[in-house]
Parts: C-alpha cells; structure tokens; sequence
C-alpha cells in the first residue's frame, strides 16, 4: 500500500465509528482467542430484533469450542476486549450484553450513532475511497458493426457500466473496453456486398445496413452438404442444377469477399473509407442508445477487434516461441492439461480468430491500461471462450504485473432475456428485439405513467410541463429496465416483464425513484427549517433503525464492487426505502412533537434523499426531484 492511501485508510478507521467497531470486534477476538482465533467469524451481524441490540458477534461459541472453555465464560472476556478498544465505559457502545448460550449484543450509544451518522453526512456518506496504484478494466457492450443491437446488449452495457461505477465510487481508475466486432470476413462481405450495389454509404442507416449484412451472409451460404445429399440420393436434374447453381455463387460471393478483405488489411483507400462508415454508421445509433441508457460508454471506451488486428502474428509467435503453442493439422493451437479441446490461434490458411484478438486485447489490458483485475461481462455462451483466453494468458505470463502483483481475471456471464413465453424475447413477428425498440417501448409506458400521475391536482408533478413530464418519464422508462437487470442475478435469464418492471410498488427501479422523490418533496415542504447541521436524535426504534441501516451503505458500496454483484446494491436501496417507509408512517417529521425532533428527522430524511441518489446514481439511474 502507498503513502497517501495509508494515511486515507487509518483515517477512515478513526473516524468511522462502524468500522472502529468492526476493527474493536476483531481485536477483541484475536486477543481472547489467540491461537484459536483462526478462521473464527469475528463479523458483526445486524441484529434481527432490536431488543437485541444493534449488532451480534456470535465468536464466543465457535472459540470455546476450539480452546474447550464454557462460551459464555469466553463470551464475557470478549464484552471486556470490545469495551475497552471502543474507548471504555463512555466510548461508542452501551454495555454489551450476552445472551443465550454466548451470543454478544452490542448496542451502539446514542450520541456515538448520531457521531456516526454526521460523520457519512459531512463526507462521502461511509464510502471509503482511496487511491489503488492499478486500474481496473470492464469489458462492456460488445456490439457488432453493420448489426443491430439486441438485448444481450443491453446487459453487456448495462450491468458492465454498473460495475464499472462501482469501482469509480470507491475512488479506483476504470477503463470501459468496448471490443467492438468490426474485422473480418462477415464484414468484408457486408463491405463487397455495398460496393458493388454502389449503395449510397452517406444515406445509410443501421437498418439498411443490417439488411445487406444478413444478405451478404446469405450469398455467401451456399449448400456443399445439400448439393452432395441431392448427387447421392440421385435427385432430379433441376434439384441438382439449382443446387449447383446455388453453391457457384455462394463461392464466388466468398472469393469477392476475401479479396475485398485483402484490400481493407492492405489499406485500400476507398475500402478503408467505406469501412468506417460503416463503423460510424453503427456506432451514431449505438451512441443514442448508450445516452439514453444513461451510461459513462462513449468513443473513448470504443477500442474494437480491428485494433489489434497488427499485433496477431506477433501474439501467436510468443506463444510459438514460449512453446505453449503447437502445431496441429497445419494450424496452431493452445492445449490445456485439464480440457481436451484445445484453442485455435491461428487456422491453416493463416487466419487469426476471436481468441487471438482476445489474447492481444487481454495484453493490452493487463499491462499498457495497467489493470490489476479485468472483468469481461459478456455472455455466459462464452464460458469455455474466457476460460481458455484467461488461462493462456497467465501461462505466457500476461497476467503479471511488473511489481509483482497477478491481475484477476473474470467473466461475468450474464444470461438470457426471456419473453413471456420463457423462451428468449423475440418480437411478435418472431425476430430478435432491437435493443432500440426495446428502449422506446420503456420509455413509452414510463411516460404514460408519469403523465397519468400528474392528471392529479394534487400530484407534485401537476404544474409541471410536458417537456419536464417527458423528461421524467424517460427516466422511469429507462430505470425499470435497468433495475430489473441489475437487481437479479447475472447469470440467471430473466424475464423481460415490463407491467412487472415499470411499477411504482414492490422491487423496481420507480418504486426507488418515488421514494427519493417524496423525500425531497418532504424537504422541500420544509422550506429554510431544514438544517443540515441540526442534532441528530436516535431514540425512536424507527429512528434508530433507519440510523443504523443508514450506516450500512457504506460497506454495501464495498461489497458490491468486490464481488461484482450490483444486486447487492438494489437489495440495500429497496431495504433503506422500506426502512424509510415505515420510520415516516411511525415518526412524524413535519408534524413532530418538537423542534429538536422536526429538526433531527428533517436530517435523518436528507441523509438518506443523498444516499438513495448516490446508489442510484452507481446504478447509472437518475432521480428526478418530483414524480
Ligand atoms: N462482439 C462479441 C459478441 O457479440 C462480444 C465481445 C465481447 N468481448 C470480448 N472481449 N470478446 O459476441
């Protein structure tokens, strides 16, 4: 660790009172258990009742049964330990209690829980940011050139920026890799197949580009099997002829497309300035989409398969020279001990494929973006494809930093979008969601929603125009669809069920929405009473109870980015809402008996407006003010 995030990490400690408390409670069990101590669990649970106290630690049974002492004899040199590293009988903890057969309650004070609470207030609400001398590199979106994006994109992107948020809120540098598919052979097609209709590149869109994709692929599908079939079976002449016919064509329309591959790779000016149109043709719509989805994706993350296109050979030769890769039938290839299939590097005609892009991509972003963890969200289909990526990488020695550190290396497989028939969402007419359509359609309903609401006289939303209205509405569009991808888990398919994910109620992204909304119509009903810096009381169970899960965001900003589980973060919003909802219906706050209370529960309500705009904003979802 550095200087400066030494100094940053022993400052959060001091002045964090969750953390001292975790940090007193592992203390307490390394001093009392000693060498027993090993892989005892000194964490703090949140109590599930709050008669018993704010948090358990539950070591004291575990390390007697280890050392053969009584627990609750164990138990009581524990509550000592904890008392006097949580700075004695007027430090942060009333008297522990123990319970049962050796459970220890601890109970925060209330003036340390108040300490606690204007401490995440006045900095960055309990979430320890310090500077990481590597950064980290997500691998997101994916899209192809001359294709339409579909909804496998939308999670490649979606949970991919996530992730990539979270890690930029703890403070660390992060790169977004978008690894466009924009070399080769389908492209060189698509490419031969524009030029020689003399299509008008400038008038093109992602549509019409997507058409003489599909149909270039076509031409070049011929049927060698079919035609071999029919000669057997002694079909009739025409079947033969057409087939036959079929098949000439198919060939030549794969000849025209190799050669118009080798003038793009030998820098042929005209195929070169068709080709990034196409690039820009596909990449203007992809754009739209990254913005309304509201993500940090843009040309800056764009660094496609074409990029690395002149480091292949060199790639394959360290693997030549290292002796990791072998001759097999004229091509080359990995093998790996524990798999029988081996990876193809490069094919017998000399072509490069997918995987050795990935092995210069993966390179390049170990050690020139200096990444000490590398996280391809990308579907799960690809398992097999990372695995042996991410294994010959660490075998040639790519994953090694310089100063020693190994970089992880993981694939975040993410599964299926299902329609309501279960199987993956297509449109009516049977063919595959546009990924735009898909958008508009959300957008569509969230705005019907809003405007609905706002019919109300009495709505906060009534006085607002329709432009404002909009503006909201595809906020509430776009937040259903990406909560409802973020909150599950990524490996799961899901089911795309729109009147499901666009509710105001239950565990949406508009029911997190609304609830920030109404706390700032609250704060805002309270005009210049509001004081940010007002004591803070902590007496009333739903006080305290709002207060400590307030505390725990901090900690759930952490885990979410270690273990690359945003769903983490939706489960803590939807529990803090909740948690909001019913210390509002049992505490007053405009209404309270007193001025100090009014006071301190306008902050109570403030601290958590920030801290469900701050998750929201880690999810990449905005929260209107008004709703
Ligand atoms: N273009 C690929 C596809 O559509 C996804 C790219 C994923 N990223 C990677 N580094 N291979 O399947």
């Amino acid at each position: 660790m550095d200087a400066v995030s030494g100094i940053l990490l022993v400052m959060n400690v001091v002045n964090n009172p969750l953390a001292r408390l975790e940090d007193a409670a592992l203390t307490a069990v390394h001093t009392v258990g000693e060498t027993h101590a090993e892989g005892v669990d000194a964490s703090l649970k949140p109590s599930a009742k709050p008669q018993f106290g704010d948090f358990q630690l539950n070591a004291a049974m575990a390390l007697g049964k280890k050392s053969g002492r009584p627990p609750r004899e164990v138990a009581a040199l524990l509550v000592d330990e904890l008392v006097a590293a949580t700075g004695g009988m007027d430090g942060l903890l009333e008297a522990p209690e123990i319970a049962g057969p050796g459970f220890i309650n601890i109970r925060l004070r209330p003036d340390a829980l108040a300490e606690a609470l204007d401490w995440m207030d006045h900095g960055e609400l309990g979430v320890e940011t310090h500077v990481r001398p590597h950064a980290v590199t997500v691998d997101v979106c994916g899209v192809n050139v001359a294709k339409q994006m579909h909804v496998g994109h939308l999670r490649a992107t979606v949970i991919g920026d996530t992730v990539a948020r979270l890690f930029e809120r703890l403070g660390r540098t992060v790169h977004r890799q978008n690894h466009l598919g924009d070399w080769g052979l389908p492209i060189a097609m698509t490419l031969h197949s524009l030029l020689s209709r003399q299509a008008d590149l400038e008038a093109l869109d992602l549509d019409t580009l997507n058409t003489a994709y599909r149909d270039a692929q076509l031409e070049a599908k011929g049927d060698a099997r079919g035609l071999e079939a029919a000669r057997t079976n002694h079909c009739g002449p025409h079947r033969i002829a057409e087939l036959e016919s079929q098949q000439s064509s198919a060939m030549a329309a794969q000849e025209a497309a190799r050669s118009a591959l080798v003038a793009l790779q030998a820098g042929d000016r005209e195929m070169v300035a068709a080709w990034k149109r196409l690039i820009e043709v596909t990449m203007d719509e992809v754009y739209r989409a990254m913005s309304l989805l509201n993500t940090r994706i843009d040309s800056s993350s764009e660094r496609g398969e074409s990029s690395f296109r002149d480091s292949l050979g060199e790639v394959v030769d360290a693997f030549v020279r290292s002796g990791l890769a072998v001759e097999d039938d004229e091509a080359l290839v990995v093998r790996f001990e524990d798999r029988e299939r081996p990876m193809l590097i490069r094919k017998r005609d000399g072509g490069f494929l997918y995987a050795t892009t990935d092995l210069a991509a993966l390179r390049y972003r170990v050690q020139d973006l200096d990444s000490d963890e590398v996280v391809y969200v990308v579907d799960a289909r690809q398992r097999d494809h990372f695995r042996d990526v991410f294994d010959a990488c660490r075998m040639i020695g790519w994953a090694d930093l310089p100063d020693g550190t190994r970089a992880e290396l993981v694939h975040l497989g993410f599964g299926t979008v299902l329609g309501p028939d279960k199987k993956p969402l297509k449109t009516r007419s049977g063919s595959n969601f546009k990924l735009m359509d898909l958008l508009e359609i959300s957008i569509e309903r969230g705005t019907a929603a809003v405007k609905a609401r706002a019919a109300d006289p009495n709505a906060p939303t009534h006085t607002l125009s329709n432009d404002e209205l909009e503006r909201i509405g595809r906020a509430v569009g776009i937040a259903a669809i990406k909560y409802a991808d973020l909150s599950g888990d990524p490996g799961r398919d899901y089911l795309f069920d729109l009147d499901r994910m666009i509710a105001f109620e239950g565990d949406t992204g508009p029911y997190l929405q609304y609830a920030h909304a109404r706390i700032s119509s609250i704060l805002s009903k309270a005009g210049d009473q509001f004081d940010p810096e007002a004591a803070l009381v902590t007496e009333h169970p739903g006080e305290r109870s709002l207060a400590l899960m307030l505390l725990r965001y901090g900690g759930t900003i952490a885990e979410a980015a270690a273990h690359l589980e945003p769903s983490r973060l939706c489960r803590y919003l939807y529990a803090l809402a909740t948690e909001f909802n019913a210390f509002y219906a049992a505490c007053p706050v405009l209404k309270a008996e007193t001025e100090t209370l009014r006071a301190s529960r306008l902050r109570l309500a403030s601290i958590t407006r920030r801290v469900i705009a701050d998750g929201l904003e880690c999810l990449g979802i905005d929260a209107p003010d008004r709703m």
